[in-house]
């Protein structure tokens, strides 16, 4: 384990820290884009915080927010540009391509909005994106998201944990399982007219992992409202695990008793298991899993980083999994 651990929370080692000539290059970059904007560029790079801490671009509406307590939160890795993390994405719905969400998201209508929560609770209900906006106080939390794909990015979301909602559904004895569907519309979703996954797209969790802090309900990054491609209104973020468990563009969450069948388990099985915890040591058949290339970080000097067990949050989530073998449950 590459981690030095410290009363809960978890730093990279320094040799995880941007690389310096990365860092130096990008000082560079700033510097020059800086002298060829004037003082407007320069205003642009000292933008007041949106977030606290992170400077926020201005292109959306502002979404405030605190930095979290939560521990494991907040990750020491340099955030990812935002023009990285709003145009390279994996959005199915808009186009299989990295660059299709960002060209076609455009059409996604996030308001009206309502979220069905229904199944195994006492108090099911729809909920309006007003409503979820104001259910808990938002935070600002910079956790790394890994994709199965092998990058990995680093993102200052917005939102709140997930167990805030679920604690005010309150869950009968009966669910044991949380699924979400996410909307699956053919007039806002080119996407939707190819067969690659049976749509909705469906995520679930366990619920305890579903009420674990670090499980997120995300409405914005950078300070701002989540841009379509993202998944706005509203999205899942599971730290831990790999990328596709964390559904975009939310509309029912379903309490269940059984364990739910989830869209990429569905579409290759073997490939894609319901837990889909970030593990370098179990590969996925087509990519290996123990490095990963950090997106924005592609320069000459680049190289791969080595991907953490839990994708660095086993000292908050290993307990949920003690005495799994995590071979059988990928
Ligand atoms: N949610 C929906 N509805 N449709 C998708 O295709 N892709 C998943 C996940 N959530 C996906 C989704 C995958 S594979 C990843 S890696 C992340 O979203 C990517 O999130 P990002 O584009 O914000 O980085």
């Amino acid at each position: 384990m590459h981690l030095l651990r410290d009363r809960g929370y978890t730093h990279p080692v320094p040799s995880e820290i941007t690389p310096r000539s990365v860092y130096l290059s990008r000082r560079r970059w700033m510097a020059a884009g800086a002298a060829a904007l004037g003082t407007a560029g320069a205003a642009l790079l000292s933008a007041p915080a949106g977030a606290q801490g992170t400077p926020r671009p201005g292109r959306l509406a502002p979404l405030p927010a605190t930095r979290s307590s939560v521990a494991g939160a907040v990750v020491m890795d340099r955030p990812t540009p935002y023009a990285d993390i709003t145009s390279y994405n994996n959005f199915y719905e808009f186009g299989t391509d990295k660059a299709d969400p960002a060209r076609h998201a455009g059409s996604l209508k996030t308001r009206p909005w309502t979220v069905q929560v229904e199944g195994e609770v006492a108090r099911p209900g729809t909920f309006d994106i007003e409503a979820l906006l104001r259910l808990a106080p938002m935070e600002e939390r910079i956790y790394r998201l890994r994709c199965v794909e092998g990058w990995s990015m680093v993102v200052p979301w917005v939102g709140y944990s997930l167990s805030e909602l679920i604690r005010r559904v309150e869950p009968t004895g009966n669910a044991k399982f949380v699924q979400f569907v996410t909307l699956a519309d053919r007039k806002q979703m080119p996407g939707l007219s190819s067969s690659v996954l049976d749509w909705p797209y469906v995520e679930a969790l366990r619920l305890d992992e579903a009420m674990h802090p670090l499980a997120m309900l995300a409405f914005g990054l950078y300070g701002e409202v989540l841009p379509n491609q993202n998944g706005a209104p509203l999205r899942l973020v599971v730290p831990w695990k790999y990328g596709f468990k964390s559904g975009k563009s939310i509309v029912r969450i379903r309490f269940v008793d059984k364990q739910p069948k989830t869209s990429w388990e569905l579409a290759a099985p073997h490939e894609y298991g319901f837990y889909s915890n970030v593990n370098p040591n179990v590969d996925h058949p087509r990519w290996g899993q123990s490095t990963e290339r950090r997106i924005g970080e592609d320069g000459l000097f680049a190289r791969k980083r080595p991907t953490l067990m839990f994708n660095g949050y086993e000292p908050q989530v290993g307990p949920l999994y003690a005495g799994m073998d995590l071979r059988k449950f990928f």
